[in-house]
């Protein structure tokens, strides 16, 4: 087992190893006094491992009630907070209560915003149990929820008083699951690690699956102690991100994972800037193959300008300003502030 200290407005540790949610009380009572904890979790994630961590939270003292709701995106919203706050008062909840999200990424925002909003704030645990989630969206203390409006449009900084990732829980992902992780991964080694991106251009992730997990949360630690809030450099953390967001926008959300349309989008980027003579032909290519070789699509049926007329609405547009992440070499990525036209013109259409 290996651990990482996040110092952030809160500090918390992240505990990385494999059967940890057996000892999970053990952990849990590290950092904090037996209490009651709700365990919040989806319909898929909790027949899995619920009773293993729930068994384990007893043992250790803690008396635990447990919230369970559908899985997927479309849960990812305020009626499943609501019902999830109401469940909370009925069982009396207090501040110095606790809730313990075991699942993906939705699971994990959801619960970190709720434990946010709840009383003021109570503390929370991140059990994320999918490759995403272990090595991104538990780590940083974002949360948030889904509204008609857009993706996680509502939500609040709030750190965890602990993150336990068991790489373990990742066997019983669905191949398709996997992957989406491993495009955020991938771009983890593409803006800030060079030898990371060589274990997925060399086909070694499977037998470096705890190391990579590991240096992945470790880059997105120090990007995020540099930059809580995201005001400066953890925009590169959205490297590929920008047209991303475009594709999953044109598919309404619902037609294309986040991790794919991620991929496409560095792909995209990539190429772009190769045109633009930042990016060696030979880097640029390495990253499309690398990208489809790890079961991830390289390109989408769409116009790359009406992608990018799309990016006008991204919320990290400042003002008319966009902050594109750019790549200057594998394992180097830095910001360029582009109107739109600009980024027309960057990816090659002039509009
Ligand atoms: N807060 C952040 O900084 C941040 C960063 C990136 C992504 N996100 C959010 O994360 C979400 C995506 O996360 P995700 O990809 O984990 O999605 P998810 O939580 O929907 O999980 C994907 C599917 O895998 C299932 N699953 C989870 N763990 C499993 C396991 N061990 N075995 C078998 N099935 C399992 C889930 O039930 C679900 O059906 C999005 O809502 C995105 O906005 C947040
Ligand atoms: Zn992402």
């Amino acid at each position: 087992m290996k651990k990482i200290h996040v110092s952030a407005s809160r500090g918390y540790d992240i505990l990385i190893g494999r059967n940890l949610l057996t000892d999970a009380g053990y952990y849990l009572k590290q950092v904090l006094s037996p209490k009651r904890v709700c365990v919040v979790s989806d319909d898929v994630v909790f027949p899995l491992y619920g009773e293993n961590v729930v068994s384990s939270l007893e043992g250790a003292g803690f008396s635990v009630v447990t919230f369970v709701f559908p899985h997927g995106e479309p849960q990812k919203n305020l009626s499943t907070v609501s019902e999830l706050f109401d469940f909370l008062v009925k069982e009396g909840f207090t501040r110095t209560d606790v809730l313990v999200a075991l699942g993906g990424g939705v699971v994990g925002d959801l619960t970190g915003f709720a434990a946010a909003c709840y009383l003021r704030g109570v503390k929370f645990v991140q059990i994320p149990t999918t490759f995403l989630a272990q090595i991104d969206s538990s780590v940083g203390g974002k949360t948030g929820v889904d509204i008609p409006g857009g993706k996680n449009l509502v939500g609040a900084f709030w750190q965890p008083s602990l993150v336990l990732c068991d790489i373990a829980t990742l066997s019983t992902l669905s191949p398709d699951i996997f992957a989406d992780g491993t495009a955020e991964a991938i771009k983890y080694g593409l803006i800030y690690d060079a030898d990371l991106f060589d274990v997925f251009r060399n086909h070694l992730l499977e037998e470096h699956l705890f190391d990579v997990v590991y240096r992945c949360i470790e880059i997105k630690k120090q990007v995020v102690e540099e930059d809580e809030f995201d005001t400066g450099l953890r925009m590169i953390l959205n490297f590929g991100h920008t047209l991303g967001h475009a594709i999953e926008k044109s598919y309404h959300f619902t037609g294309i994972t986040h991790g794919r349309a991620v991929a496409v989008g560095m792909v995209l980027i990539s190429d772009a800037c190769a045109k633009n003579g930042l990016l060696s032909i030979s880097d640029a290519e390495a990253i499309r193959s690398t990208i489809q070789s790890h079961g991830l699509p390289v390109s989408v049926p769409l116009e790359t300008g009406s992608l990018c007329a799309l990016c006008g609405s991204d919320k990290k547009m400042d003002g008319d300003t966009l902050n594109l992440i750019i790549l200057e070499d594998i394992g180097h990525a830095a910001v360029r502030k582009m109107s739109l036209a600009g980024l027309q013109e960057f990816m090659g259409n002039e509009g």
